[in-house]
């Protein structure tokens, strides 16, 4: 079973390759209603009305190196064998919002893997998109935003340092750890 991370990963990088200068990631774990929700909104090419309906058919893709576009019909596929589903709303010039949602409990929902290092690795390898992160579970909340932590590192350290990663990845960790504990 693959981790929702890596599910998450996939989406943003279409955000990316997209366009997109900003992509808020939010994550809601909702227990008392047994509902996990992930959605990732960006502000990139968005997509075509005529071609909205096929993006979810895995022999859709726009790209060209390989046939098959399949981000989008496998995370819908983790969403559905847990309960829940996956939908796309897109404007185009304006953006794209894809929501998933799980039943919590489920058997097969997927564990929500490593977000802290998902996260990080996104942020600095992509130094021009303003990530926006934002995790509820229950009372307790937990939010980055990369532009707000990039000027709080000053002018020594490059945006593109591999040793952000880590640093970055450690903020996150000791964020989400009252947010993973509620
Ligand atoms: N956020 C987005 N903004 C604009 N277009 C998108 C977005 N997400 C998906 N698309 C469009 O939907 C298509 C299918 O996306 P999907 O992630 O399923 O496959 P892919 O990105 O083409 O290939 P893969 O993810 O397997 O590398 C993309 O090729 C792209 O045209
Ligand atoms: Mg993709």
């Amino acid at each position: 079973m693959r981790e929702l991370s890596l599910h998450i990963l996939d989406i943003v990088q279409n955000s990316i390759a997209a366009g997109a200068r900003t992509v808020d990631v939010a994550i809601s774990e909702d227990e008392a209603a047994d509902l996990l929700t992930i959605e990732v909104a960006d502000d990139g090419a968005g997509i075509p009305r005529d071609i909205l309906e096929s993006v979810l058919d895995p022999f859709y893709t726009s790209r060209t190196t390989r046939k098959v576009g399949l981000g989008l019909p496998l995370f819908r596929e983790a969403a559905r064998a847990a309960g829940g589903d996956l939908s796309i709303e897109s404007v185009p010039g304006r953006g794209t919002t894809v929501r998933a949602t799980f039943r919590m409990s489920h058997i097969d929902r997927a564990p929500l893997g490593d977000m802290a290092e998902t996260l990080a690795l996104l942020v600095v390898c992509n130094p021009d998109v303003r990530f926006r992160y934002m995790h509820w579970r229950g009372h307790a909340a937990f939010s980055l935003d990369s532009d707000e932590f990039r000027r709080g590192l000053g002018d020594d350290i490059a945006p593109t340092n591999p040793a952000l990663a880590g640093v970055l990845r450690d903020v996150i960790r000791e964020g989400l750890a009252p947010v993973q504990r509620a």
